[in-house]
């Protein structure tokens, strides 16, 4: 089965990139996951969370934390420039970076690909492969503006992780899950019942 690439980088609510890589693992696909080096930074700043840089050891942390058995995971380095996903070579569905940081963004716009994030998504772009990005940072500027436009028309998907109303959610879970199972929906990828628009309530 062909693996869907996930990268989480140093922006805020990596609950996003997380509950992406449980529902994937629920869901039997195969995921292949890239922390970037500021995604680190943000787990421990913002959620006083270690996770392991070696990528076995991160496999076990991320199948205990998120209690799941299924599918298949394989962790790298966001420095593992000789990677199988760093080659347009090795066959992936699509990648996805959630959240995306206006760092990872902006080298991804202009094809800088320093680290394993931005190489994997340059190959993603160039194999014309989906590539769904989800930045966070409000307000944006001119600069995070451009970037995103630069990147939708050389072929990317861009979508923000912004809430429905219409769900009605109670918890940050019911929002969490909303704005994932919306990123998936572009990449063709069932992954949950949620609250769907059916119409104004009668
Ligand atoms: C707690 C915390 C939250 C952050 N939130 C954001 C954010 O929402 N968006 C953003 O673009 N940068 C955010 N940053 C800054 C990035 O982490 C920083 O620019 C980093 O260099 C990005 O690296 P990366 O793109 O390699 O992940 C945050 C940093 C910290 C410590």
């Amino acid at each position: 089965m062909k693996s869907i690439v996930i990268a989480i980088t140093g922006a805020s609510a990596i609950q996003l990139g997380e509950r992406s890589v449980q529902l994937l693992l629920e869901n039997n696909k195969n995921v292949e996951l890239i922390l970037s080096k500021g995604a680190y930074e943000v787990a421990k700043s913002e959620r006083n969370i270690h996770i392991p840089v070696e990528p076995k050891s991160q496999a076990d942390f991320w199948r205990n934390k998120l209690c799941v058995e299924s599918g298949k995971l394989t962790c790298y380095r966001w420095n593992d420039h000789s990677a199988s996903i760093a080659s347009g070579s090795h066959k992936t569905k699509g990648m996805v970076i959630v959240p995306c940081s206006m760092g990872t963004l902006g080298r991804i716009a202009s094809g800088f690909s320093h680290d394993l994030i931005e190489r994997c998504a340059d190959v993603h772009l160039k194999e014309n492969r989906p590539l769904i990005i989800s930045p966070r940072e409000t307000p944006l500027n001119l600069i995070h503006i451009e970037n995103i436009k630069r990147i939708a028309m050389a072929g990317g998907l861009i979508v923000p992780p912004i809430p429905a109303w219409y769900t009605n959610p109670q918890t940050i879970n019911d929002i969490i899950d909303f704005i994932v199972v919306r990123i998936f929906d572009s990449l063709g990828e069932d992954l949950d019942q949620i609250n769907r628009w059916n119409g104004p309530v009668k």
